[in-house]
């Protein structure tokens, strides 16, 4: 179902993948009083409006949308400079909405594991409330990114994995290297002392807490 916010004649969206997260996402992030979001994978900033418009309204934040504006593999059909048109002009649209100005959006237009280097050389330290990976859903670049992002991540801070079951083929005849799942599994196995899935959640999404904080 489409989220009333969105019916706003101001935006210029396409789709509607994200709400489907907004009743989850309701409840669970505010839990991080986050104020600090990065997020991989934007395409035409629905994930990013909802998160000014729900975070941005009366407090200072700062949201780090990382995308190369080139498309997954399954974007083979998307004229992508204008799925980047509709990012700024959607996300213009939700600032002017909120009209705070301590809400800043900086945009990162290049291949997550560079954009990721490069927060992470700047930063120095795990700065960050809340990662979205949403970005590459080929499980060698999710893994890449859950690593890399794990690391940006405040202790206590949220990890939010999309589209956890996707496969870009058919139930039953998946190929693990094409779907997010066999890399979150990787990265919660193997971070398993350093992250703790959030219990209680549905599935489409998984999220992870880090330890600590
Ligand atoms: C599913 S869309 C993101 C949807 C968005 N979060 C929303 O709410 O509508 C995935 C995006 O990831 C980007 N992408 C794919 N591979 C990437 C990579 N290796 N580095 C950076 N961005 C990538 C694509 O260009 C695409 O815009």
């Amino acid at each position: 179902m489409t989220h009333a916010a969105f019916d706003d004649p101001g935006y210029e969206f396409t789709n509607d993948w994200f709400d489907q997260n907004i009743v989850v996402w309701d409840t669970l992030v505010p839990r991080f009083s986050p104020k600090r979001f990065l997020e991989i994978g934007s395409f035409e900033g629905r994930s990013a409006c909802y998160l000014i418009e729900k975070f941005g309204k009366d407090q200072a934040i700062e949201i780090h949308c990382v995308d190369t504006w080139e498309g997954g593999v399954e974007h083979e059909n998307f004229a992508m400079s204008e799925v980047e048109r509709r990012f700024d002009k959607n996300v213009q649209f939700a600032l002017g909405k909120v009209g705070n100005p301590g809400v800043v959006v900086k945009k990162h237009k290049k291949l997550s594991y560079l954009a990721l280097a490069e927060l992470i050389a700047v930063e120095r330290r795990p700065t960050f409330d809340m990662l979205y990976v949403d970005g590459s859903h080929q499980a060698p670049d999710v893994l890449t990114d859950a690593v890399m992002g794990f690391h940006l991540v405040r202790p206590g801070g949220l990890m939010v994995f999309d589209d956890y079951i996707w496969s870009m083929e058919e139930m039953g005849s998946q190929d693990l290297l094409n779907m997010p799942k066999s890399a979150i599994d990787a990265f919660v196995n193997v971070f398993t002392r350093k992250a703790i899935v959030v219990r209680n959640a549905p599935v489409y999404q998984l999220y992870v807490t880090k330890v600590g904080g």
